[in-house]
């Protein structure tokens, strides 16, 4: 069994989809091995928790005690990192939003969010 938090920002893991051996998270697709833990490959390095079970009498125990170490591969920055500067002229806003949504991964966008609010207060100037 693996840990129910992902490695990148802690997303629920455990509403992820199995796909294959892998399980995906449903924010932004990170994914583990449903048995060993670690991430996809390329990404070995990067494994959140795994824990041993066994089945006894149609229970399921989970050895807490048995939890593999959280590892993290180093990620370059994303390209969205990078400092910002602020050009002489008008002031522009651009919404992007680096959340991949779909109806087979739904998730409230906080830059869809933000833009409403921009929106709405434009609207009231
Ligand atoms: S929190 Fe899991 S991929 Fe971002």
């Amino acid at each position: 069994m693996i840990s129910g938090a992902c490695n990148h920002v802690g997303g629920p893991l455990g509403r992820g989809t199995l796909e294959g051996d892998y399980v995906t998270c449903p924010w932004h697709q990170w994914r583990f091995h449903r048995a060993t833990a670690k991430g996809e490959p390329g990404y070995e390095e990067d494994a959140v928790p795994a824990f041993a079970i066994k089945i006894e009498n149609g229970h399921v125990f989970i050895d807490l005690n048995s939890g593999t170490a959280r590892t993290h591969k180093k990620r370059e920055p994303h390209p969205l990192a990078r400092p910002s500067e602020r050009a002489p002229g008008p002031v522009r806003v651009v919404s992007v939003s680096t959340t991949a949504m779909d109806s087979a991964y739904p998730r409230r966008s906080t830059s869809e969010r933000l833009l409403e609010i921009r929106l709405k207060k434009r609207a009231r100037c």
